[in-house]
């Protein structure tokens, strides 16, 4: 089975949506929503400065991941957010995910990234285990939220 990865199209659009309502099923913080998360995908897509990667299997879209460059103080100089880590169910454990995350450390190694950036429900073992299987440390840092009421996430 061929697997490739490649920036993703607006033709892509459909099928990504599909597998952001896998992830955001399995992440407590979020409920999906298919317009808002079409919306915020095509401006990523339209980002210079963020990047949207998706897997390929058989003509067929597989997984995807994002992400966007920050500038860090702590780095002195870009850092990456991922997000949008996600395998469809019947393609896991093939090294489709390694994949993705390698194609976008390579993306963010042409933008002087120094240091790679995510966050994760603290309940999805299978999902920390694969992340610190490749590398990654856990912070002391926690995630805090405040919601402006008066704007509107969709425009
Ligand atoms: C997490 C996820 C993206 C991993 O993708 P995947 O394609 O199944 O992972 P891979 O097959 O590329 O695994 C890469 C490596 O991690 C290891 N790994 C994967 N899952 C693991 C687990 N649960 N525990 C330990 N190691 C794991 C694999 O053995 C593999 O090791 P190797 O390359 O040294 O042989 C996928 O399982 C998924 O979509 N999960 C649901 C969505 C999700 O939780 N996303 C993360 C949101 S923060």
């Amino acid at each position: 089975m061929m697997v490739s990865i490649r920036a993703a199209r607006p033709a892509d659009l459909e099928a990504l949506t599909g597998l952001l309502k896998t992830l955001f099923g399995i992440e407590a913080d979020f409920t999906f929503n298919e317009a808002l998360q079409q919306q915020g995908l095509r401006l990523i897509l339209a980002d210079e400065r963020s990047r949207l990667l998706v897997a390929e299997a058989e003509e067929v879209v597989v997984g995807m991941c994002s992400g966007q460059l920050t500038i860090s103080t702590a780095e002195g100089g870009p850092a990456l957010l991922v997000e949008d880590v996600v395998v469809g169910e019947e393609w896991r454990g093939r090294g489709i995910g390694r994949q993705l995350l390698e194609a976008l450390a390579s993306w963010a190694r042409q933008h002087q990234v120094s240091r790679l950036q995510l966050l994760a429900d603290r309940h999805n073992a299978p999902a920390l285990d694969f992340y610190r299987h490749l590398g990654w440390q856990g912070t002391e840092l926690i995630c805090l939220r405040r919601h402006l009421d008066e704007v509107s996430p969709a425009t």
